[in-house]
């Protein structure tokens, strides 16, 4: 069986911090991973990142590379946005690529490569009336979307809920399909 890459990429939502396990389970599902972050998400996770590496076998990456800089990273079968905070939902509907993370996204759509993402906003930031705009660009775009019914639902501002990361893998594998 050929090993499949999967880019899971992070944004700063609090899910993020437990991406380590996250990154567990894609590879025991057989995926080989690797991480890609917002500089805010890799602030976050700051002295862990060389666990990261370690975990991943490669660099973790929140900037692009300079031009003619060769690329670090094998092609991606799929790519998990998760969790994505209001902020890069908007920037990737909008095509506002000055993130490392959003500009693969965005280029992704256009390359066909299998795109899912889980949305973590609370019941306050999705009354933005762009979040539904930017949910709803995505989709038309082909992209799974893990939101509402069967997805992540909003939490009230300050409440801590699961994320459902188990679905998020899933969904990737049915996007993917067979191996
Ligand atoms: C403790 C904390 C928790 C946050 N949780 C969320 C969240 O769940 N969803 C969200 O959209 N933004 C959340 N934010 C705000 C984002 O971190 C902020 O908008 C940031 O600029 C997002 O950057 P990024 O999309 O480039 O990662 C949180 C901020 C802090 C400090």
């Amino acid at each position: 069986m050929t090993t499949r890459t999967l880019y899971l990429f992070g944004t700063a939502a609090p899910p993020v911090l437990d991406i380590a396990q996250v990154i567990h389970d894609a590879q025991s599902r057989g995926w080989d991973v690797r991480l890609g972050l917002t500089p805010t998400a890799a602030r976050w996770l700051g002295a862990r990142l060389p666990e990261m590496e370690r975990l991943t076998g490669a660099p973790v990456r929140s900037e692009y590379k300079l031009p003619g800089e060769p690329d670090v990273w094998p092609k991606a079968d799929a790519i998990l946005m998760a969790p994505a905070t209001l902020n890069t939902i908007n920037q990737w509907a909008l095509g506002l690529t000055e993130k490392f993370v959003v500009g693969v996204v965005a280029e992704g759509i256009g390359k066909r490569i299998p795109l899912v993402t889980m949305p973590c906003v609370n019941a306050a930031y999705v009354q933005h009336p762009q979040f539904e705009r930017s949910i709803e660009t995505l989709r038309s775009a082909g992209i799974t979307v893990l939101y509402g019914e069967g997805g992540f639902v909003p939490n009230e501002p300050g409440e801590k809920k699961p994320f459902p990361w188990t679905s998020a893998l899933a969904a990737v594998e049915a996007a993917a399909g067979p191996a």
